[in-house]
């Protein structure tokens, strides 16, 4: 048979996705991380995972859906959260933005699922079938082997206990909570995420009424993580918007590398940090290194982290700045403190071996 009569809409789409393969996955599982340090990728929006010298494997917020995919009727669901919160009718035009980078079907190894929060760009049913259906599994404290836990707020737990994840598998944390798996201690800290207090359980015509009543408690709803890590301690800020509680976050605890969400915010709408507020939280964090996450995702809350360069060259002098900011690639590693003075990400460029095989050339002369 000839190669055009074997294509099929599905055997380009199997061939093609996810648009990374497993190439990441192998990186990860292939990494030796140093003593001393800890090694970080970003997984696109706010997914991150963070891998430890003692082999402490964990992703926060590892999600593997996209956004819109079809105009359909051009509106946006009554009681959708942007819709409570603006008021507006017209469907937003989220379209994902970045290459799926990680196979959630190839996952060897992992300790903990983390979610900041349920909302839908953050938690993935497809990662957590994967998790549960191969059998992953960690040790506890004690060394004992136990299932791979899921850990996040109550709805986050709802949700996962929704799509059938066991509720014994399933950790709520709130504010305060600490657990400890391996060389790594997860803090559970307040979220400042005001998008998930304007969310209901439902959408359409049954929406929950929000007018005028009391909002429901931050701390059922989201979450902010402190990972304390031998190479550092990471503060994931979920899709908290700016407070000034991050200064107390600062005074409570030593944080080392920040990640904030980051974004473009469409007039009408207050759902992200902007280039001013990702500022602002590395220095209420007293952090040393901000790392903006986020506005990678959404075609329409895209942002230039340029504008935070250019903020941060005008402020840094005057206001005694004492953390710098690190842009990064999506799919791209970060090694705390291997890569502390980094100012910026570039992927692997390869080539390193050049002129070490013969090549094959008609002259020199041609190079
Ligand atoms: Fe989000």
């Amino acid at each position: 048979m000839s190669k055009i009569n074997q294509i099929t809409r599905e055997s380009w789409i199997m061939s093609t996705f996810p648009e990374w393969g497993t190439w990441l996955n192998e990186e990860i599982e292939d990494e030796v991380v140093e003593p001393g340090t800890v090694a970080m990728w970003w997984l696109g929006c706010t997914g991150i995972w963070v891998k430890t010298p003692a082999g402490c494997n964990i992703s926060i917020d590892l999600w593997c859906g996209n956004g819109k995919r079809t105009h359909g009727d051009g509106k946006m669901a009554v009681g959708h959260q942007m819709a409570n919160m603006c008021g507006g009718r017209k469907m937003q035009p989220n379209l994902r933005a970045v290459p799926f980078v990680i196979d959630p079907f190839a996952i060897k190894t992992v300790d903990a699922v983390l979610a900041t929060h349920y909302h839908q760009d953050h938690m993935s049913a497809e990662y957590a079938a994967h998790v549960i259906n191969s059998g992953i599994t960690t040790v506890d404290e004690n060394g004992k082997e136990i299932p791979v836990p899921f850990i996040g707020p109550k709805k986050s737990v709802e949700t996962w206990i929704k799509w059938g994840v066991p509720a014994e598998r399933c950790v709520t944390v709130k504010p305060g909570d600490v657990i400890k798996i391996k060389d790594i201690e997860i803090v559970a800290l307040d979220s400042f995420d005001r998008t998930c207090l304007v969310t209901t359980d439902s959408t359409g015509p049954d929406r929950e009424e929000l007018t005028g009543v009391c909002p429901t408690d931050m701390d059922d709803k989201a979450v902010n993580f402190l990972i304390k890590t031998p190479g550092g301690n990471i503060y994931h800020s979920g899709d908290s918007h700016y407070s000034i509680y991050f200064a107390k976050h600062g005074k409570d605890y030593d944080i080392d590398v920040a990640f904030g969400s980051y974004g473009e915010n469409p007039v009408g709408m207050a759902d992200k940090m902007t280039s001013c507020d990702i500022l602002r939280m590395a220095e209420a964090l007293r952090c040393e290194v901000v790392i903006p996450i986020h506005y990678d995702v959404w075609t329409n809350f895209m942002a230039d982290v340029n504008e935070i360069k250019v903020l941060y060259d005008m402020k840094k002098d005057r206001l005694d700045y004492k953390f710098h900011p690190f842009f990064w690639e999506v799919g791209g590693k970060y090694v705390y403190p291997r890569d502390k003075e980094r100012k910026a990400y570039h992927h692997p460029r390869g080539f390193e071996d050049c002129f070490e095989a013969p090549q094959n050339i008609p002259f020199r002369s041609c190079l």
